[in-house]
């Protein structure tokens, strides 16, 4: 049996990634490392609780003396990491918790990995995810490559950024056997509803505006999250260490035409007339800096390890709008939480 930690795997993206590692390697005994922040729900891993390869454990990456002591008690052999702050408007209110999970937390785990595998590394492997938005904001043309230069524009990205940097300096420093990936924007089950996707589902539902920042016209290139966990897989089973990756759904899409998309959906699912959910969308101030194109080159990983996208984008949307009107309930114990609050803040006057 080997012991793996996956941190942040309360999350979105980490509860993918819990699922596919509990299921599919039953020699490995997955330990989900949260603190359950706003973000965190135990509601994502109900389908592994209670397997035999699989435990929580509470608790903070920015405390370092909790890290160093549950790497010395279970010996970990693999980290991969997610445990993040990762919405960009909560990073522009409040950048000190980004700074602290982000980059202090980052810290804690490579010290802690160093520590206990500094006499063999032989085996061993330190994952740190991040993403694309480490790269900046790009023109009309051109993608993203694993060569383009850092130039973050947010305090998520900066914490992110400089996350990655420390995660290379251990690699180039002390040999620790690291991969790192950057992935463009996710989507699918799970997601927690402050982000443009499930925020949107959860008010069409409700009739609620959908604000949208601006003009509707900056472009993300959206990948599905299983799509993501089984790049990660790959990744953290095949990769060189030292090695970095991009990873993307070659599907770019300008805010408001997603938005069109989505409302089409759903007008067809909630038996709704064409156009219903089209009039709830409502321009609203911009997001302060707000990055007007992310486009990832993915011929890395495709070519090295084999991946792609197994989805096309309208399939993985109609998944994911089916998958929040299963889990309304899912939804429900999210908003009659602090939700409500963080939606007035950052809404309200705007
Ligand atoms: P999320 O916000 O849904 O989940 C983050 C998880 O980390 C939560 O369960 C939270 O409780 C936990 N966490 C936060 N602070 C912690 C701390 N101090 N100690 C322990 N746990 C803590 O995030 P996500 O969207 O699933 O993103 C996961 C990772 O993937 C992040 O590192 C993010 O930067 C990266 N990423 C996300 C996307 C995306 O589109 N969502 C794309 C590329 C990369
Ligand atoms: O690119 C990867 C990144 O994608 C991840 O690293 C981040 O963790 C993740 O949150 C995501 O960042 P974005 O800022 O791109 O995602 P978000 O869902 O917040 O916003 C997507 C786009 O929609 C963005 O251009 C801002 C816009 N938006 C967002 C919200 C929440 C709106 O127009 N209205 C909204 O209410």
């Amino acid at each position: 049996m080997k012991n793996i930690l996956i941190t942040g795997g309360a999350g979105f993206i980490g509860s993918h990634v819990v699922r596919l590692f509990v299921n599919k390697y039953p020699n490995y005994h997955i330990y989900n490392l949260d603190a359950l922040t706003y973000a965190g729900n135990m509601e994502n891993n109900i389908d592994v609780e209670g397997k035999e390869n699989y435990s929580f454990i509470k608790g903070d990456i920015t405390d370092d003396i909790f890290i160093k002591e549950i790497f010395e008690k279970y010996k970990f052999e693999g980290v991969v990491h997610l445990a993040a702050e990762s919405h960009v408007d909560r990073s522009i209110s409040n950048p000190n918790e980004f700074i602290n999970t982000n980059v202090i937390g980052t810290a804690n785990l490579l010290n802690a990995a160093r520590t206990l595998w500094k006499d063999n590394m032989e085996g061993k492997r330190f994952y740190h995810i991040s993403t694309d938005e480490v790269y900046g904001s790009l023109g009309k043309k051109g993608l993203f490559t694993e060569e383009t230069s850092y130039d973050p524009k947010s305090p998520y990205s900066a914490s992110k950024a400089s996350s990655d940097h420390l995660v290379r300096a251990y690699y180039n420093t002390y040999n620790l056997p690291v991969v790192i990936s950057n992935c463009s924007n996710n989507y699918g089950p799970n997601q927690f509803p402050e982000k443009l996707l499930p925020l949107s589902i959860n008010n069409i539902v409700n009739k609620r505006p959908i604000p949208i920042y601006g003009k509707g016209d900056n472009i993300r290139d959206w990948l599905y999250v299983v799509d993501h966990a089984r790049a990660i897989d790959m990744i953290y089973h095949d990769a060189k260490a030292g090695e970095t990756y991009n990873i993307g759904g070659h599907n770019e899409l300008q805010n408001i035409e997603l938005i069109y998309q989505l409302c089409d959906i759903m007008d067809e699912k909630l038996g709704r007339y064409k156009g219903e959910s089209r009039k709830l969308i409502t321009f609203v101030t911009d997001r302060a800096g707000h990055d007007m194109r992310y486009a990832i080159d993915a011929s890395k990983i495709h070519r090295d390890l084999g991946w792609k996208p197994s989805l096309e984008f309208p399939e993985g949307l109609r998944k994911t709008v089916d998958w929040y009107l299963d889990n309304t309930q899912w939804s429900e114990n999210i908003l009659s939480g602090d939700y409500e609050k963080y939606y007035e803040k950052q809404y309200n006057n705007r």
